[in-house]
C-alpha cells in the first residue's frame, strides 16, 4: 500500500491507483469531465488537475492520470490549481469537439 497526503488528509492507497480515485476513496472531490470508465484516460480536458509535492519540488499533474506515490503530497486546491485556464478556454474543445456550436459572432462556445 501507497501512502500519501492529499489536503492535508493521510491516504492510503493501492499501487498503480490514480491521484483522482485515492482522493475520491478518501472523501476528497476532484471534478473530471473527460476521465470517464467507458473511454481510455488522455488527459485531454485537464480539470482534474492538482499540485503535487515531492521532495522540494511542486509540479502541476491531471490526478485522472498520475499515480500516487510514497510519500506525495497533492493539493487540490492551490493558487497554482485555482490559476489553471478552466474548462471553455480551447483546452476542452480538443477533448469534446463535437459538442462545440459557433455563437453568434462567430467564435465557439460551450453547449
Ligand atoms: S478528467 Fe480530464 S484530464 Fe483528468
Amino acid at each position: 500500500m501507497i501512502n500519501l497526503i492529499i489536503d492535508g488528509k493521510n491516504v492510503t492507497a493501492k499501487k498503480d491507483t490514480a491521484v483522482l480515485e485515492a482522493a475520491r476513496a478518501a472523501g476528497i472531490n476532484i471534478p473530471t469531465l473527460c476521465a470517464h470508465e467507458s473511454v481510455s484516460r488522455s488527459g485531454a480536458c485537464r480539470l482534474c488537475v492538482v499540485e503535487i509535492k515531492k521532495g522540494n519540488r511542486t509540479r502541476i499533474v491531471t490526478s485522472c492520470l498520475y499515480n500516487v506515490e510514497e510519500g506525495l503530497i497533492v493539493d487540490t486546491k492551490s493558487e497554482r490549481v485555482a490559476k489553471c485556464p478552466p474548462p471553455g478556454d480551447g483546452i476542452v474543445a480538443g477533448a469534446l469537439p463535437r459538442i462545440r456550436s459557433p455563437t453568434k459572432t462567430g467564435q465557439r462556445a460551450w453547449c
